[in-house]
């Protein structure tokens, strides 16, 4: 794939929000990617930062199209991550709108290494006690995820929250899942916490990360009933079946970010259309 060629479309009616919204980074001729901004306040000026300027029209039949890049994040198994493998093999990157450029981790042998690896992807590790602070390793994560130069980042399963660095980066393009149905239940034990709370339906939800635990604009959610059963095992049987909900739509809302571009209002996400 050409780099040039690679961008997020945004649709004509996501153009049409407000003026700045939208971003294309690179330098001109080389690379349109239009991603949405959290917010104007949240993101550090860089020198690249110019209007968009190019159309943004669906590739037309038979033509290549341009595909995101994305960077996975992983602490665990990895299913969420081959749920999106799965996506873009079962579908075709191009037909999906994104490809998966590299999966970093917080930990050695996690799972979802080797998931990358068995797919031919290459992988990094980014352990917070192999440097002297919090802040060099959000550093040298942003660094190490921005030497692949993705589009979007996809924390899936990735139970680190990231610095000021990495958001300053990726902001705005960093999308996270959670095991709950946030605001309610944030934090590491999302399918615990509901459980003990009583709640008769919890789920997931795909967001965007900002700097609070688990508080970015919602995506999307998707809705899992408690069962009585559920109190026996500690919700290890809620959390699979959440999971199972999890994967189909992680993969679903990445593809339709990718493919059809999205604008963060505030607190809303509108999603294109296409
Ligand atoms: C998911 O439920 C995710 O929401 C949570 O950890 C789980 C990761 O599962 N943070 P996997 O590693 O993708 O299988």
């Amino acid at each position: 794939m050409c780099r040039r060629d690679r961008r997020i479309r945004c649709s004509p009616c996501l153009r049409a929000g407000p003026p700045g919204r939208f971003r294309r980074r690179g330098p001109p001729g080389e690379r349109a990617v239009v991603a949405a901004q959290p917010s104007p306040s949240r993101r550090s000026p860089r020198p690249d930062d110019r209007p968009d300027d190019r159309s943004n029209s669906p590739a037309q039949p038979g033509g290549s199209r341009e595909v995101a890049r994305i960077v996975v994040l992983v602490s665990g198994s990895g299913t969420n991550l081959q749920a999106l493998l799965d996506a873009i093999d079962g579908r075709g990157a191009e037909e999906y709108g994104a490809r998966i450029v590299a999966v970093g981790a917080d930990r050695h042998g996690a799972a979802g290494l080797e998931r990358a690896e068995r797919a031919g992807l290459p992988t990094f590790v980014c352990r917070v006690p192999d440097f002297a602070s919090r802040a060099e390793w959000d550093r040298a994560l942003t660094e190490r995820t921005a030497a692949y130069e993705p589009d979007l980042v996809v924390s899936a399963g990735f139970m680190k929250i990231v610095g000021e660095e990495f958001l300053a980066r990726f902001g705005g393009r960093f999308i996270n899942t959670h095991p709950a149905l946030l605001p309610s239940f944030p934090g590491a034990h999302g399918v615990r916490d509901a459980l003990a709370y009583g709640v008769k339906v919890t789920g997931c939800t795909v967001h965007f990360v900002d700097d609070g635990v688990d508080t970015g604009p919602i995506i999307a959610q998707g809705v899992v009933e408690v069962r009585d059963e559920d109190d026996a095992d500690g919700g290890a049987a809620l959390h699979e079946r959440i999971k199972e909900v999890e994967r189909r739509l992680l993969a679903d809302v990445v593809g339709r970010l990718a493919r059809n571009g999205y604008r963060i209002e505030g607190r809303k996400v509108r999603l294109g259309h296409g």
